[in-house]
């Protein structure tokens, strides 16, 4: 991962977007404004009418009840730009965060598969999910509060001060009492944030990964175990969500405290002064009315450093995670010509991890519309050497060629439509057989779908399903057979017409008819194509023009079945030791 991003710095991948919104920004910051104005000036009013029209030897009820219209004027009037100002903030983040979660989806959609090797589908998922959540509060509430806080206090300090100097400084000594104990607070606070956004995010990992290993725990028995674990993940979580919450209310409960000792000191002290007529009963009224208002704008703004926080912990992930360039780097350039589907690797080389090769210096030239199988031992190589053709991942070392082309030099777009592959683990998303085969492409007919699916001799299976081609498929295809979503695999690869097709052959073995129909579907996908199977089957392997063995990441032998067998090496190992799956008796 390139370039460590640095606390303020993080922030800056947020002015974009900021700038796209200056216009609604803008609008909120002159309402925020105008309102604190008005608030401020409340306590003044009431103070204007007890010392012109109350406290006086003539009272004045006409000039009270018009003092009395302002003021409830003034608060419908803040009451109203404040509701204004909160919902275009609102919507602003909304907005953003939208925006932001779109731009992470479609960031990660172009990383190579490292990527989510590295990478932990929880974590992901909580970095899509929850850290563009926590924006949405520097957006809707940061900006506006902070401007808001500020601006208050200082207006309230000058207000303070035009009334009584004295007085006003005697309640300055609170400012940094509360601020301390205000800041004490937050930084508590954020070490507990911090506590619950990294339990939360392991519970959501933990959640996602038993999700999709569900079958295996059920097998397993591992259900109560499983539980426990996720119990111990719950209970954390809720310890430091009950800390936050007893914090909160501490600092919360100690701030109206401090608010209510100030003012008993005002009425003490101030009491007297009006009594020995220092100050009149008007001036000790706005000030306790001001006392009051003193404590919201300090503990607003020592909140608001906890969402900056927040903010740019989350803008650092994302940024971290924008931040990776994809691998596969998109090569500009036209759509290549007619294709004839050659396929040739000079001397290859891959490493997943630094130092640990699991393809050493393979040579290989597979001529067009030709049958290649690919045999070997598990862990051999061979889903990670055709998987190079289709650029999932990139050599380490060498390059593989299609038609004399370095696959790298192929616009990704062009690549993907001449290489099919049909993967060992077939992925079904939710949806209908229909959607599934097109892969949600509604440019690709129903006809055509249908016509793969004939083809490739899926149409049985589909029309017994209760709504035949519409039936709904769950989450991953879970309902069907091995066998069936492998035929729908296929049939996808035709639709879509690759020139070079890649099999990888799933080794849990199917029945004895659906083997057949398997088989006889790839006799009929690999018609006009340049075919590349793994094989795990002998009744595959011996279809083929010419067979590659693969050992330890490196080709050991190559030849026909029959030359394979002669050499009595590898291949005639493989065979005889039964790791091939064997044709159906009889
Ligand atoms: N994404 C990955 N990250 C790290 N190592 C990997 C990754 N994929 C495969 N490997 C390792 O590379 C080696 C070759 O794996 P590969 O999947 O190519 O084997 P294979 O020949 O297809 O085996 P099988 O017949 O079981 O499918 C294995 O040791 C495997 O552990
Ligand atoms: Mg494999």
């Amino acid at each position: 991962m390139s370039g460590e991003v640095r606390q303020f710095g993080a922030l800056r991948t947020l002015l974009p977007y900021l700038a796209a919104h200056r216009g609604r920004l803008s609008l909120a910051f002159l309402l925020v404004v105008t309102v604190v104005v008005i608030e401020t000036a409340q306590p003044y009013l009431i103070k204007e009418a007890i010392d012109r029209y109350i406290a006086v030897a003539h009272p004045d009820g006409a000039a009270v009840l018009w003092m009395s219209g302002v003021y409830l004027i003034t608060v419908l009037f803040a009451f109203g730009l404040t509701y204004w100002q909160e919902i275009i903030l609102q919507h602003t983040g909304l907005v953003t965060v939208r925006e932001i979660r779109t731009n992470l989806f479609i960031h990660l959609q172009q990383l190579s598969l490292r990527y989510f090797d590295q990478n932990s589908a929880g974590r992901i998922i909580t970095n899509v999910v929850n850290d563009t959540e926590s924006l949405t509060s520097f957006f809707s509430q940061f900006l506006s509060i902070t401007v808001r806080g500020i601006l208050s206090l200082a207006l309230i300090m000058i207000f303070m001060l035009r009334l009584n100097v004295t007085v006003a400084l005697y309640c300055f000594i609170l400012i940094p009492i509360i601020a301390l104990i205000s800041v004490y607070f937050r930084i508590k606070l954020r070490v507990i944030y911090n506590q619950i956004r990294n339990r939360l995010s392991s519970a959501i990992s933990f959640l996602a990964e038993n999700l999709s290993g569900m079958a295996v725990i059920q097998i397993f028995h591992q259900e109560a175990k499983q539980q426990r674990k996720f119990d111990e993940r719950n209970l954390s979580l809720r310890t430091a969500t009950i800390d936050e919450n007893r914090m909160t209310l501490l600092l919360n409960s100690t701030t109206e405290l401090l608010g209510d000792f100030g003012v008993a000191a005002l009425v003490w002290f101030g009491g007297r002064a009006v009594l020995h007529g220092a100050i009149t009963f008007g001036v000790l009224f706005a000030f306790i009315g001001y006392i009051r208002r003193f404590f919201q704008p300090i503990n607003m703004i020592t909140q608001q450093l906890n969402v900056l926080q927040t903010t740019i912990i989350a803008t650092e992930r994302i940024a971290r995670t924008m931040q990776v360039t994809p691998e596969i780097e998109e090569h500009a350039g036209s759509t290549a010509p007619k294709i004839r589907g050659q396929v040739r690797f000079e001397a290859v080389s891959l490493a997943y991890l630094p130092g640990q090769p699991v393809l050493t210096t393979i040579n290989l030239t597979i001529q067009p519309g030709s049958k290649t199988g690919f045999v070997g031992a598990s862990g051999a190589g061979k889903s990670s050497l055709l998987n190079l053709v289709a650029r999932f991942y990139d050599a380490t070392e060498g390059a593989v060629l299609i038609d004399g082309t370095d696959v790298r030099q192929w616009p990704l777009e062009a690549l993907r439509h001449t290489v099919g592959i049909v993967q060992q683990d077939v992925t079904l998303f939710s949806g209908t057989i229909i959607d599934n085969v097109r892969f949600f492409r509604t440019d690709i007919s129903e006809e055509r779908v249908r016509e793969a699916c004939r083809l490739v001799g899926a149409e049985p299976f589909i029309l017994r399903l209760a709504n035949g081609y519409e039936a709904v498929l769950s989450e991953r295809g879970s309902t069907l057979s091995a066998g069936e979503r492998q035929l729908l695999s296929f049939a996808r690869v035709l639709v879509f017409d690759p020139r070079i097709l890649i099999l990888d052959e799933a080794t849990a073995s199917l029945d004895s008819r659906t083997e057949a129909v398997v088989q006889e579907a790839i006799h009929r996908v690999s018609q006009g194509r340049t075919l590349l199977v793994i094989a795990h089957r002998l009744s595959t392997v011996r279809e083929m023009d010419t067979i590659v063995v693969l050992d330890k990441g490196r080709i050991v032998e190559a030849g026909t079945h029959a030359e394979l067998i002669q050499q009595q090496g590898h291949y005639q190992y493989l065979h005889r030791s039964g790791s091939m799956l064997e044709e159906d008796e009889g």
